[in-house]
């Protein structure tokens, strides 16, 4: 028994419940509303994901937590409040910030992450590392999506909050988030127990598809399958939502989504003019890397054709090519 634990797990569940008012029913809240409205967050999930909002003041906290006897030195450990710069005393560590609760994975709030409205840095501040918790082991949505998981055996791994919340309201419920585009070994331990297939759904820009090609061998090596959801470039899931809406987004994103192979194939393309030969060569020398590591004989048929077609390469060449780079594999 840790008395201090279950006192910050307390202030959590209660601040979670404060900001989400302060949002919903007082004038502090009235602006980050009308910023939730212009990115369609709606009512609905709203609710469903506890979204509050952290009034631009020093103690507003402070004082919440104070009426109700917690240490606010203990609070500040916690992650809730900040040491005031200059004298003693704390002040509230978000200010200004809409808050998304971060649970558990058994719906217990350990922490906040506070975004700015628009623009500004940093775009989003997160709870420090606390007794409660630490970002390489939580994965965000965890506790709402694990039916959804457990049913379907698969897991849709986005990066970040307003991609997950999108993605809820989509009807895609098995979406977890890791908050950025660090996958750890924690993380993929996690999703072991609950999962055979990932679905990696991470921003359409060059980080977040340079974080998929990551992440690819990571899930690979522990056993998933795993499949690799493209979006028009530049977009991210929350953005394509938006633009396209949920049907398009559950159909034609996360329901389309192609294999890891294919996926590597699109990513290795987009570096190289294939209208250039050298670039053509080069392009097929990397992608015969790719296709000859494949076991079976089916799978390296169905990507060579594609490539010599695409290419307008003989089939026979490029299965001879791809032989020989297996020979010198063994
Ligand atoms: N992130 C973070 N701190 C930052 C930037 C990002 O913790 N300064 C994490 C957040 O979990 C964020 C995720 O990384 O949701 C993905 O980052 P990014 O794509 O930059 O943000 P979005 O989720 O698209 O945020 P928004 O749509 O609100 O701009
Ligand atoms: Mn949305
Ligand atoms: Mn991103
Ligand atoms: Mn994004
Ligand atoms: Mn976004």
């Amino acid at each position: 028994p840790d008395p201090e634990r279950d006192r910050l797990l307390q202030a959590y569940e209660w601040s979670a419940k404060f900001y989400h008012f302060l949002l919903k029913n007082t004038e502090h809240g009235t602006a980050a509303m009308e910023y939730l409205r212009s990115r369609n967050f709606s009512d609905k999930m709203i609710d469903q994901f506890q979204i509050g909002y952290a009034p631009d003041r020093w103690d507003t906290l402070q004082q919440f937590l104070e009426k109700r006897q917690f240490d606010l030195a203990e609070m500040e450990r916690g992650g809730l409040l900040s040491v005031r710069g200059e004298g003693k005393g704390f002040i509230d560590r978000f200010r200004g910030r809409i808050m998304f609760p971060i649970a558990s994975r058994t719906g217990k709030v350990i922490a906040f992450a506070g975004r700015i409205l628009g623009d500004g840095q940093p775009k989003y501040l997160n709870s420090p590392d606390t007794k409660l918790f630490n970002k390489s082991r939580v994965l965000y949505n965890l506790h709402q999506s694990k039916a959804s998981i457990r049913k379907t055996r698969q897991i849709v791994l986005l990066e970040g909050y307003g991609d997950v919340i999108s993605a809820w309201e989509s009807g895609v419920l098995n979406g977890v988030a890791t908050m950025g585009t660090s996958l750890t070994e924690n993380h993929v331990a996690m999703m072991k127990n609950l999962a055979d297939e990932i679905v990696l759904s991470y921003d359409g820009d060059r980080a977040g598809q340079a974080a998929a090609i990551k992440a690819i061998p990571m899930l690979e090596e522990a056993g998933f399958r795993v499949k690799v959801a493209v979006l028009p470039s530049g977009l991210d899931p929350d953005e394509f939502v938006s633009r396209y809406g949920g049907d398009r987004f559950r159909e034609q994103v996360i329901e389309s989504a192609v294999s890891s192979v294919k996926f590597k194939l699109i990513y290795l393309k987009k570096n190289h003019i294939l209208l250039e030969e050298d670039g053509k060569i080069a392009y097929v020398k990397e992608a015969l890397q790719i296709i000859a590591s494949l076991h079976s004989s089916t799978e390296r048929e169905v990507y060579l054709r594609e490539i010599a077609s695409e290419l307008e390469l003989s089939y026979d060449s490029l299965k001879q090519d791809c032989n020989l780079l297996r020979a010198s594999m063994q």
